[in-house]
């Protein structure tokens, strides 16, 4: 995390952001890293993990501590080996995609007054592109947030198609797991917001919208920008 606990108030106490990095966080990448400790696999990026994870096979036993900064062996419908056992995958599902999930989160933020107030360079033009202004971005993104129902993610998109898209996912679940989303929600996630009560109900009880309010405030759109420039550029 590249700022002090404090440094998103008002939109997250200090006590509360220090709990959900440490606690809540911590505890998704500990959980992934024994199950995958238990099956003597190591990774070098867990991203590369969720997209096709059903369909992963078991790397050979040669293969299956691969050093630190690799990727992982990507090898889908492999016809002779087995794909990873079933409790594997969902650890994987859920706590692989919490661990990224949050540190896009993280990535989205930073302390109010540094940086950018809106998107600009070419992230600025595509979403006037697809949704005809920012306001109209930040109006549907707010629809999106206030109508999704339990724990989970809001996230700004980039589609294979090129274009942008609002979406919302449950619990754990990342747009990049095209096997669990929506086709048309699928895609690199841009911007990520934190839907999981833990991540607001300290500060701003069950008020999403006021949530939300406060957290346009701290949105890093220098990160989304860039993530936009790699996702667009490849
Ligand atoms: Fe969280």
């Amino acid at each position: 995390m590249a700022y002090d606990y404090g440094a998103l108030q008002p939109c997250f106490k200090a006590a509360c952001l220090r709990r959900h990095y440490e606690t809540h966080h911590a505890h998704l990448l500990r959980e992934l890293s024994q199950a995958l400790k238990e099956q003597d696999l190591t990774v070098g990026s867990v991203q590369c993990l969720l997209p096709g994870m059903e369909r992963l096979a078991r790397p050979s036993r040669q293969a299956s501590s691969l050093p630190l900064g690799r990727p992982f062996r990507l090898d889908l419908g492999h016809p002779t080996r087995p794909s990873l056992p079933d409790p594997l995958v969902r650890v994987i599902r859920e706590a692989g995609g919490g661990h990224v999930n949050h540190t896009i989160f993280w990535r989205s933020m930073r302390p109010a007054g540094r940086g950018a107030t809106e998107p600009h360079a070419e992230l600025a033009r595509a979403i006037r592109e697809d949704f005809g202004s920012v306001r109209t971005f930040r109006r549907v993104f707010k629809e999106a947030v206030l109508a999704h129902q339990g724990s989970g993610w809001a996230w700004l998109v980039y589609r294979q198609d090129r274009s942008l898209v609002v979406s919302t996912t449950a619990n754990e679940d990342n747009p990049c797991m095209q096997d669990h989303v929506p086709w048309h929600q699928a895609g690199r996630p841009i911007l990520a917001l934190d839907l999981w009560e833990h991540s607001y109900c300290e500060t701003h009880g069950d008020d999403r919208e006021r949530y939300l309010d406060s957290w346009w405030k701290v949105v890093n759109w220098e990160y989304a920008a860039r993530s936009y420039q790699i996702a667009s550029a490849t």
